[in-house]
């Protein structure tokens, strides 16, 4: 039999963070888009209003980073525990879940991983999301701040291969960024309601089945 519970699962902090975070990086890779494409892309006016717009997005996004880290790190000190796929994530729990998301469950499979507050993310989450917020987030931040500092930062960008590597790398991170949007939010779809995992990232708390599906 299904036993239903409800965990809190999703900190405020943390919730503040994503929604702010959601919104700065689609601002970013619309007007990212307009600055990449001005002959097809003109959503903001001029192209000047697009760049002031990507930058403004760029420092709240990178201000927003810096709080997450912080509460993770000092705050919540479970970034390590969340975030960091074990051994057995790697060995089995990364198959047995891509299994799930392209197989199992067309077939009404429950979900082979239980969400707790220590536990909450399964091995393919965890995987993305260490990517994302551990990787891709940084470099396309450090890329930003020197394409938005150029003259005084010249000397770096030389070091690092000069303008055009640079430019092409952070446009190529925001790609990555725009694929794992896409993703991100048809993988939140999935629950055992199309909105069951849209809801605790506004009100923290999670519907929870025991030995039936949960994400
Ligand atoms: C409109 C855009 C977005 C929507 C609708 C959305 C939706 C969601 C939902 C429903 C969850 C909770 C379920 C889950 O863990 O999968 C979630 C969690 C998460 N999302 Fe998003 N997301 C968006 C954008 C982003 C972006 C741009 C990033 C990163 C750059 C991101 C990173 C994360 C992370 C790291 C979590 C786990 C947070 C935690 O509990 O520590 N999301 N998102």
């Amino acid at each position: 039999m299904s036993q239903q519970e409800q965990i809190y699962l999703t900190p405020m902090p943390v919730r503040i963070w994503h929604w702010l975070n959601a919104f700065g990086i689609v601002t970013l890779c619309i007007t990212g888009a307009q600055i990449r494409f001005p002959e097809f892309v003109n959503l903001f006016g001029t192209y000047k209003a697009a760049i002031r717009l990507h930058n403004t997005a760029g420092v709240v996004v990178s201000i927003s980073f810096g709080l997450w880290l912080f509460y993770y790190l000092f705050i919540a000190r479970t970034l390590a525990k969340i975030y960091i796929p074990s051994l057995d994530d790697l060995k089995e729990g990364l198959f047995r879940q891509g299994v799930y998301y392209f197989f199992a469950y067309f077939f009404g499979y429950p979900n082979p991983h239980e969400a707790t507050p220590d536990n909450k993310f399964n091995p393919l989450q965890k995987a993305a999301y260490l990517m994302i917020m551990l990787v891709l987030l940084p470099l396309v931040i450090a890329s930003g701040i020197l394409l938005m500092n150029v003259d005084p930062l010249r000397g770096w960008i030389i070091l690092l291969g000069g303008l055009k590597l640079l430019v092409g790398s952070h446009f190529l991170i925001a790609c990555m960024f725009c694929a794992f949007l896409f993703t991100h939010i048809y993988l939140a779809t999935l629950g055992h309601t199309p909105f069951a995992h849209f809801k605790p990232m506004w009100t923290g708390w999670e519907k929870v089945e025991h030995s039936g599906e949960q994400k």
